[in-house]
């Protein structure tokens, strides 16, 4: 680590574990995020429980009509018999194109949103995951922090971002005078753990993205914090390294996107948690000119 780096670090009390130096403010966040309501951290929604099956009626027995003889048809003259018309109802699974399912997903709220994804079984991931991991937090937040995927904890647990690495990034909105499911709201690229922690394949990716847009719809955040490369690569569409998206501003669609380290990779690189400052505070320097009206020069990818 360069000496001035580690003065940075030493300035900011960050020694192996972020700490904070200063508690936040008592009224909240230390910065002014704009006026949307801070709700309490909302989690993924069960699904619904499945409608009780209504009883059906026992059949009531129809008097067996006497047969009349039936004189033999002639075939030049013969008429259709008369039969009651029967309406059957199909209960088989509508099959949707991909096109009609990210049409349906773009559609969805909050509640039929987070019942599809815990129901999911588009991908492969389906088969291995314990817990569908929606997302959490302040579903009007200014901050939208995406990971890459759930890990072992959040798996087992259904929320993003509560293994060791989930520590450290509380720490480092901690230091920022920020908290989870207050004007932040976290998710991740695949809902799903890939087996082993491994990276989501492209077709992972790609079946779990209408999910993410969604949500970054409906959260309609100021900013979008990519951590890590899968998160930054994804929502950019580009192949890049982090550390040339650093510094920049794109966008996601509309919405503003900053790239900053995936906090497992801080973990294992602690020389680099002076430069996940950094990106922080670039990015809440940003959200404040945005919010005081000032262009800030939007990148695009
Ligand atoms: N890593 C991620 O990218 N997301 C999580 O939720 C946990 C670990």
């Amino acid at each position: 680590m360069s000496k001035r780096r580690s003065q940075i670090l030493d300035e900011m009390g960050l020694g192996p574990r972020w700490r904070l130096r200063v508690p936040p403010p008592a009224g909240g966040p230390a910065v002014a995020l704009g006026d949307a309501p801070s709700s309490a951290a909302a989690s993924a929604a069960a699904p619904a429980p499945a409608p009780a099956p209504t009883p059906t009626p026992a059949p009531t027995p129809t008097p067996t009509p006497t047969p009349t003889p039936t004189p033999a048809p002639t075939p030049a003259t013969a008429t259709a018999p008369t039969t009651a018309t029967t309406i059957t109802t199909t209960t088989a699974p509508v099959t949707t194109t991909g096109a009609d399912r990210i049409a349906g997903v773009m559609r969805m709220d909050w509640p039929l949103l987070a019942e599809t994804v815990a129901g999911c079984t588009v991908c492969g991931l389906a088969r291995s995951r314990n817990c569908t991991v929606f997302g959490v937090g302040d579903r009007r937040a200014s901050w939208l922090l995406v990971g890459e995927g759930p890990g072992a904890e959040e798996d087992a647990r259904g929320e993003p971002f509560v293994g060791q690495s989930g520590r450290l990034l509380d720490n480092m909105l901690a230091a920022m005078g920020m908290k989870r499911g207050e004007d932040v709201f976290i998710a991740n690229i695949v809902k799903c753990r890939p087996p082993d922690n491994r990276v989501p394949t492209a077709a992972e990716v790609a079946s779990c993205e209408p999910y993410l847009h969604r949500q970054i719809e409906l959260v309609r955040p100021k900013v979008i914090i990519a951590l890590g490369k899968t998160a930054a690569v994804t929502l950019l569409g580009k192949e890049q390294s982090i550390a040339s998206m650093r510094g920049k501003v794109f966008r996601y669609r509309d919405t503003p996107l900053i790239v900053t380290y995936h906090p497992a990779y801080l973990l294992r690189s602690l020389a680099e948690k002076a430069k996940a400052w950094e990106d922080l505070c670039f990015a809440r320097a940003r959200v404040r000119e945005w919010a005081a009206g000032e262009d800030a020069g939007i990148v695009q990818s």
